[in-house]
């Protein structure tokens, strides 16, 4: 399906990121991901497989992503899709949420994605696709979630306004709105596999479909994105959470 074609996922290390690198790679693309942790992206290329491309750096910042480009021009020369999928998740609650927590939720999941696109669209041909990663979080009020939902509602808000800017380079440019997906990005350091499981039970309990849902689920609606099966699909989001904010 991606036959000749070239990805960049970033987050591509890890959780979504790693499984949507992985069914991209499948169905025929050149795949690059990006992390800011160089043994976490050792491990994903040992189960990716050696053509993979891995650049480490930090999507927050500005250097970091001229670095990417310049990778990505020498090796691939031009980019077909790009996942800008990196992001981090901590609670903030209203009484106290310092500056610092504040900051890093900002200059990685709004900062990140907004340069990230600028930073690659230099490279991407006509006809690309632009998939970002928002969250289920963007439609709902969940306490002690003010950051990370408003920053994944900037997100969301990426989608259509860069989907319109980008038009006359028919580029097209979608989103993922991901529920709670079984994910690093849910384990506290250093917990048992014992106490995660216990963990994704309670959260399942909350999710209409009774379980929180796997990367797999959301790489199958990335690569939709990705392909040409989503042609007539501009600054729209496909919500996958079984049903958490739908229902
Ligand atoms: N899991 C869920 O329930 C859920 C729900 C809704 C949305 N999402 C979104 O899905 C995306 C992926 O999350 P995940 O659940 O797959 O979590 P994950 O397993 O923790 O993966 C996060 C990825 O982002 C990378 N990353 C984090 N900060 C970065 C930075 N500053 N620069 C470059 N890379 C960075 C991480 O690598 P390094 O640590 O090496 O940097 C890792 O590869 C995030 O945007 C998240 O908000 C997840």
């Amino acid at each position: 399906m991606l036959h000749g074609k070239t990805a960049l996922v970033t987050g591509g290390s890890s959780g979504i990121g790693l499984s949507s690198a992985a069914l991209l790679r499948d169905q025929g693309a050149r795949v690059a991901i990006m992390g800011s942790s160089g043994a976490k992206l050792e491990r994903a290329k040992a189960e990716l497989g050696a053509d993979v491309l891995t650049i480490c750096g930090d999507v927050s910042s500005i250097d970091d992503l001229m670095l990417m480009r310049a990778e990505l021009e020498r090796t691939f020369g031009t980019i077909d899709i790009l996942f800008a999928n990196a992001g981090v998740a901590a609670g903030t609650p209203i009484g106290s949420t310092d500056e610092a927590s504040y900051s890093r939720i900002m200059d990685v999941n709004v900062k990140g994605v907004f340069f990230t696109v600028q930073a690659v669209l230099p490279l991407m041909r006509e006809g690309g696709s632009i998939i970002l990663n928002t969250s289920w979080l963007n439609q709902v009020g969940a306490p002690g979630r003010a950051i990370l939902s408003a920053s994944k509602a900037a997100v969301r808000s990426f989608a259509r306004t860069l989907s319109a800017e980008l038009l006359d380079r028919k580029i097209r440019v979608n989103a993922v709105s991901p529920g709670s997906i079984e994910t690093p990005i849910h384990r506290g350091s250093g917990q048992s596999e014992q106490d995660f499981r216990a963990y994704s039970q309670r959260m399942g309990a909350q999710v209409p479909l009774g379980r929180m849902g796997k990367p797999e689920e959301i790489a199958a609606a990335v690569l939709f994105l990705a392909s040409d099966a989503s042609s007539y699909m501009l600054g729209a989001e496909i919500v996958v959470d079984g049903g958490r904010a739908e229902l």
